[in-house]
């Protein structure tokens, strides 16, 4: 293995249109956190990277559904999952955005420079147009049918309904999402990295040189490779983004997943003015903490424009995970089906760890994993509270009570009592191993069977016994059972610092160095340690079910936004249509029909009279709320008497799938009586 002066690692850039969740988390954060905090504890010089992506279609559909410009999007969430990561403790060096100005400027430099180079090539394509909205339209505002499954609400990337990816060229009746219209094919310039000609040094750097990367890495850069790369467009038609820093781009940006990995950079930059001794010198070692849906950007398209750059170092390895489910299903975002960091924060106080350990003890690193509340209860109640906290608490309790909190003398080991301590250092080599080679769930066992040593110590010498024939021989153990506690502060503290903080705090010892992990002489008789407290706290069925609660709901309301449709009723004639006279009235007066739910007295101004509605719609609206609502009316109902009340005609409304209903009114107000046709 090659030797490095210094560590470089990156986490991915979430995107700032929603919160972080689990699968984050579990993917990137947590092991890229566990990382850096033990290169840390190892004395080693590291740069830890984050920072929120801040371009992208999905940020400028986010703001167009929600009235708000993109920035405010992105500064709401980069605001949120800012603060959540620090809460959570997540010990980025720097947390940027790519909507920084230094973002931009080094994004830009980098693209200008290839550009400048004759790195890409200039290809004209037809691509979608909006005429109305004069814009081009990128994929994810291309609506139309899908041609594998007819789901009628498929993007121009991708079918929701059965997966399918697509292009925006394959729809069936494609719709601009701005105006509704048919998109026009027109003519647009953009710049493409030829990764084609890339193709024999990415075969040599990746497939001969970094046989080592993980199975799931390696095999998809192959795959892409020998599947035949081809050139890629590096700019987009859209007004969000970096601008083309090039004459005749107007309107143009650099494609989001041109500049976002350039962000890690940035973000050094914006760290320290030292910052070309982390990309520049070959003797820092670059690793790239992603998910799987990540792979090609970090391993084969952003080495090849800093390969393209020349002056930057590449990746070393790029440890991705796999997913993450939660309960079975696959975490998404726009179906609200995800545990949120920041409402697991509030939600449980003071458990930062908690989440840390079974996220890590689970982690997705060579096949997708699955979140379960119960699981995250077990891991807790019968790991954290029952084995590592049980021991530590023994141990603390013990010498509180039989030293009052000294700690006592070692007499003579037994053979046992050096078999327990020189499996500490065994057990650091195995954390090690684990660590670097990015096998963050083994490490955690390896450190967890520390303390399982621990307690199995104590279990076995059983000193509450021993103190009754032999109060001597239980100085030695509880000396033995308190140096075992001492390195677990140490071997902790990678993965759980709170906790490893907490410890020492009981303890009452400084946080150590890595280096020290393994000594079987961390503290010294007649040192005294704290009143002992818990370190951990049993999670009850309650707040278990709490969870599970939450996340059913959500499923309710999932299931009713995608529950089937009706079918269209038989066709009819246009004369069939015609013989409906709907006309827009406002509603002047509203009452509840005495002894009824459901019924709501109407007077409505039709703009041909003024006359007497009874209309269904009590349980979703207060009467007083809907006077001056414009409505839809259909006025040739013949008469019907409803509860005594004359019905003159009959109010059109939409049904949403949970039986609620809204008015069907004109968007803009319109005289009374106009024709609805
Ligand atoms: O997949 C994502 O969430 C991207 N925002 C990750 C970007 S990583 C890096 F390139 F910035
Ligand atoms: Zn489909």
């Amino acid at each position: 293995m090659k030797n490095f002066k210094r560590t470089l690692i990156t986490s991915a850039l979430p995107y700032a249109n929603g919160p972080v969740h689990i699968g984050h988390l579990a993917g990137v954060y947590v092991p890229a956190d566990i990382y850096a905090r033990y290169l840390r504890l190892k004395g080693e010089e590291v740069a830890f990277i984050g920072g929120s992506d801040e371009h992208g279609v999905p940020i400028t559909l986010k703001a167009k559904k929600e009235g708000i410009t993109p920035q405010d999007v992105v500064d709401k969430y980069h605001g949120m999952i800012k603060d959540s990561f620090e809460k959570f403790g997540i010990s980025f060096d720097v947390y940027s955005r790519t909507s920084a100005k230094v973002h931009h400027e080094t994004a830009s430099e980098i693209f200008k420079t290839l550009y400048d180079k004759g790195a890409f090539i200039e290809q004209t394509s037809e691509q979608f147009y909006d005429q109305e909205a004069k814009q081009f339209l990128a994929d994810r505002y291309i609506t139309g049918t899908c041609p594998r499954c007819n789901y009628e609400k498929a993007y121009g990337d991708q079918c929701e309904s059965c997966g399918s990816t697509l292009n925006a060229t394959d729809l069936i009746d494609p719709k601009s999402v701005l105006s509704g219209n048919k998109p026009l094919m027109k003519q647009t310039k953009h710049w493409f990295l030829p990764l084609d000609k890339y193709e024999p040094w990415l075969r040599e750097w990746i497939l001969e040189s970094h046989k080592e990367w993980k199975p799931n890495v390696y095999g998809q850069c192959k795959s892409w490779i020998d599947g035949g790369l081809n050139p890629r467009a590096v700019t987009r038609d859209l007004d969000w983004g970096i601008p083309v820093p090039v004459e005749g781009s107007e309107g143009k940006v650099l494609y989001v997943w041109f500049d976002a990995p350039i962000g890690y950079i940035s973000a050094t930059k914006e760290w320290t003015p030292d910052w070309e001794k982390w990309w520049k010198d070959p003797e820092t070692k670059l690793v790239h903490f992603i998910g799987k849906d990540n792979i090609v950007f970090h391993c084969i398209i952003f080495p090849t424009v800093l390969k393209a750059e020349g002056s930057y170092i590449l990746p070393e390895n790029v440890p991705a995970n796999e997913f993450l489910n939660l309960e079975g299903d696959k975490i998404s975002t726009s179906r609200n089906w995800a545990v949120w960091l920041h409402e697991y924060l509030i939600d449980f106080p003071g458990k930062e760890d908690v989440l840390k350990y079974t996220l890590t003890a689970n982690a997705p690193e060579t096949k997708d994993n699955d979140f379960t509340w119960k699981d995250f209860q077990t891991r807790n109640n019968s790991e954290l509270v029952a084995i590592f906290g049980n021991f530590v608490n023994r141990a603390l309790v013990l010498t509180d009570k039989y030293y009052n909190g000294k700690v006592p003398q070692r007499g003579e080991l037994t053979e046992y009592d050096q078999q327990t301590l020189s499996e500490i250092t065994n057990l650091k080599i195995e954390v090690e191993k684990s660590i670097d080679t990015y096998h963050f769930r083994e490490a955690l066992k390896n450190a967890m069977d520390m303390a399982r040593l621990g307690n199995k110590y104590l279990a076995d010498m059983e000193p509450w016994k021993v103190i009754k024939t032999d109060p001597q021989r239980v100085e030695t153990i509880m000396n033995t059972a308190l140096q075992i506690t001492a390195n677990l502060t140490i071997v902790f503290d990678p993965f759980l610092p709170f906790t490893a903080a907490k410890l020492r705090k009981f303890m009452n010892m400084k946080q150590l160095d890595w280096k020290e992990l393994g000594r079987t002489d961390l503290i010294t008789a007649g040192h005294t340690i704290n009143t002992p407290e818990l370190l951990f706290e049993k999670i009850e069925d309650e707040a278990i079910e709490a969870q599970v609660n939450k996340l059913l709901e959500t499923k309710k309301v999932n299931e009713l936004e995608t529950a089937n449709v009706s079918k269209a009723k038989d066709n009819i004639e246009y004369e069939d249509f015609a013989k409906l006279d709907i006309r827009i009235g406002t509603v002047i007066a509203a009452e509840k029909v005495a002894k009824t739910k459901k019924l709501l007295k109407l007077t409505i101004d039709t703009g041909i009279d003024t006359r007497t509605v009874v209309s269904g719609i009590a349980e979703y609206f207060e009467p007083e709320k809907i006077i001056g609502q414009q409505v839809s009316i259909l006025v040739n109902l013949a008469p019907k008497v409803l509860k005594g009340i004359e019905s003159q005609g009959m109010i059109l409304m939409g049904e949403n799938a949970d039986g609620s209903l809204i008015f069907i009114s004109p968007s803009t107000a319109i005289r009374n009586g106009s024709e609805v046709r």
